[in-house]
């Protein structure tokens, strides 16, 4: 091993001759600057700044001088080195500040610009409320069923216990679909456009076997003129449960859990005796009024107008699946049981958003939808 030698002038290595220095640093600058946008000045940079560039290796060729050279030497690297990359940085700054002026220009937004002017769409607010009621059902398991608008006569009224001459028959106003099989001399086809949800109870049940639990949203048609509270065509909502001993109890739990779940926690619901032909005993179902929780009932200093001071406002039908729609769909009364209920999305709409007259839910004007926000 022999001793540092102690005359070893650093000007004799090649790489820390001042003019060699002083030329890698003169390099640098000039491709710093000649670099015209920030990737071509990265690679200027790592050409001459990184750890195999000119001033780093000669950099290291420091660490190998005796310690007398070592200072002067080092004093020459660092200040190249230092001129280096203030220069690097000084150029970064030039080109990033030319970068950020062409982005500005390139991606300006001209917010003088009109808006918009045709606003995005949104779902019907009937929609959207069928939707609600049908997801209370969904999350309790419920499954969600369908059947025809334009229903054959049988399910919409022979399977559900309405005999031909059987009065109820007249309770609901019906659209006769005329002529719709070949060879009618009367023109009676035996095809209607349904007057309520309930043939989808029939549907449901001769497509599943017991226990069945179905909701079911949907069109219904009757001939009623179009004035503040009636429409031709509305929407209403079925609910259907078939399965071991069901009774009316869980009909009144479901429907109090419905209303809470739509209106809040306190909500309640009522049940007044009534007659459909498909349930028995069947019921009119009226909910606690939403405004007044009831207090307006006998209180004339807290009057009520969304339920006339009655404290109920009446919601829609319900009862115990009478065992003749069982038996007419195949299910056996003696095993199984049933509730259902069914009542109309327009009312429901009309009580919960104080709409006043029916026909701006069908005229579809954006006024009045417009309010109910962008649900969807
Ligand atoms: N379908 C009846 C109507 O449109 C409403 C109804 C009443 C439905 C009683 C039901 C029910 O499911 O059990 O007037």
């Amino acid at each position: 091993m022999s001793a540092p030698n102690k005359s070893y002038d650093p000007v004799e290595v090649e790489a820390l001759k001042p003019e060699e220095i002083e030329r890698m640093r003169d390099e640098a600058l000039a491709a710093f600057a000649a670099a015209g946008d920030l990737e071509q000045l990265q690679e200027a940079k790592v050409a001459h700044t990184g750890g195999t560039s000119p001033l780093a290796l000669a950099n290291r060729e420091i660490g190998a001088l005796p310690p007398h050279a070592k200072a002067d030497a080092g004093k020459r690297v660092g200040q190249a080195r230092g001129a280096v990359s203030k220069a690097l940085a000084a150029r970064q700054a030039e080109l990033e500040a030319e970068r950020d002026a062409r982005v500005l220009v390139e991606e300006a937004v001209d917010v003088t610009l009109p808006y918009d002017r045709v606003p995005a769409g949104a779902r019907h607010p009937l929609t959207t409320m069928m939707e609600r009621v049908a997801d209370v059902f969904v999350s309790m398991g419920y499954e969600i069923a369908e059947g025809p608008e334009v229903e054959a006569e049988w399910f919409n009224f022979d399977a559900l216990n309405f005999t031909p001459d059987h009065p109820a028959r007249q309770m609901q106003d019906t659209f006769f679909v005329h002529g719709a099989k070949s060879g009618d001399s009367d023109g009676e086809s035996g095809v209607i456009l349904r007057t309520h949800t309930s043939p989808v109870q029939a549907r449901a049940l001769l497509d599943r076997e017991p226990p069945v639990y179905i909701v079911c949203p949907g069109r219904v048609y009757r001939t009623d003129e179009l004035d503040a509270t009636h429409t031709p065509v509305f929407h209403q909502i079925e609910l259907l449960a078939v399965d071991e001993g069901l009774t009316m109890a869980d009909l009144k739990g479901t429907l109090d859990h419905m209303v809470q779940s739509l209106f809040g926690a306190d909500m309640k619901t009522r049940l007044r005796p009534n007659y459909f032909p498909f349930t028995e005993p069947s019921a009119e179902m009226d909910m606690l009024c939403y405004v007044c929780r009831g207090e307006s009932v006998g209180n004339p200093d807290k009057a009520c107008r969304t339920c006339s001071s009655e404290g109920w406002i009446e919601l829609g039908g319900c009862g115990m699946v009478n065992p003749r729609v069982l038996v007419a769909c195949g299910v056996d009364p003696e095993k199984y049981s049933g509730f259902a209920f069914g009542f109309g999305i327009e009312r429901m709409l009309m009580f919960r958003h104080n709409v006043e007259d029916m026909r701006d839910m069908v005229e579809g004007d954006v006024r009045f939808t417009r309010p109910f926000g962008m649900e969807i």
